[in-house]
C-alpha cells in the first residue's frame, strides 16, 4: 500500500472490475487514452486478472483510492528497464466526477517516490496529447518537464493529435517534492 496526502496506490484486484468497466468505454474518459475501444467486460476482466497476477515483471499496475477508499482509477509503471533504470508512467481518473480535485498530482508524486525510493529507478517518462493541459499542467507539479513534441503522433478523432514527452529524474524530483514523514 502506497499511501499520499489524497490517495491510496494499491494493488489491482478482481473486484475493481465492476468500477474499471464503468470508464474504459466513456469517450470522455479515455480520449487521452491510447487505448481504442469499446472493449468488453470480458477483455477488461482479462486485463484485471493478469495485472493482478503480476504476469509481467516489468508493469506495475495499481488501483488509486481516496484515503477514504472510493476507487479512482488506475495508475501505474509499464516497461520498466531495470538496466538503464526508466520506466514509463501511465495513470487514469476513471471516476471523472473526481477530476480536478488534485487527486492525480498527488498519486503521481505517490507513484514517483515508490519508483525512485523503493525500485530504485533513475528516471520516469511519459506522454501525453499536446492538448490535454490538465494532465500536462498535473505533471509539470510532480516535476516533469516537457523534452520533445512527436508531431502528428496519435490519430483520433478523425484527425492527427502532437504528443508530449515529458520526464523526471529522481534528483529533480526529490528537490521539488518534499519527502513524506515516515
Ligand atoms: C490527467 C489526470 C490524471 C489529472 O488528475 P487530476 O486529479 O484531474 O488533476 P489535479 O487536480 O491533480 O491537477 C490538475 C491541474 O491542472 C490544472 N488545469 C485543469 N485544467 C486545465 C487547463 N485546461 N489548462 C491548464 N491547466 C489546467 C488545474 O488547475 C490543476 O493545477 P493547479 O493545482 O495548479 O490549479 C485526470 O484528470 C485524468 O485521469 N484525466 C482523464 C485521463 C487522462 O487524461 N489521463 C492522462 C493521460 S496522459
Amino acid at each position: 500500500m502506497l499511501t499520499g496526502d489524497k490517495v491510496r496506490i494499491r494493488a489491482i484486484e478482481r473486484r475493481d472490475l465492476e468500477n474499471a468497466v464503468r470508464w474504459i468505454n466513456d469517450p470522455e474518459v479515455t480520449r487521452y487514452l491510447t487505448m481504442a475501444g469499446p472493449i468488453s467486460s470480458v477483455a477488461e476482466e482479462k486485463w484485471i486478472e493478469a495485472a493482478a497476477r503480476g504476469d509481467s515483471p516489468n508493469d506495475r499496475h495499481f488501483t488509486m483510492e481516496t484515503l477514504d477508499g472510493e476507487y479512482l482509477g488506475q495508475i501505474g509503471l509499464h516497461g520498466i528497464d531495470w538496466r538503464h533504470r526508466h520506466a514509463t508512467a501511465g495513470i487514469v481518473i476513471g471516476a471523472k466526477e473526481h477530476w480536478g480535485n488534485g487527486y492525480g498530482t498527488d498519486a503521481m508524486r505517490t507513484l514517483l517516490r515508490h519508483a525512485f525510493d523503493t525500485l530504485n529507478l533513475h528516471k520516469v517518462v511519459l506522454t501525453a496529447y499536446s492538448d490535454n493541459r490538465r494532465a500536462i499542467r498535473s505533471y509539470e507539479k510532480c516535476g516533469y518537464k516537457v523534452v520533445g513534441v512527436m508531431k502528428e503522433h496519435r490519430f483520433t478523432g478523425g484527425r492527427y493529435h502532437d504528443e508530449v514527452m515529458m520526464e523526471v529524474l529522481a534528483d529533480e524530483f526529490r528537490r521539488l517534492v518534499p519527502d513524506r514523514p515516515a
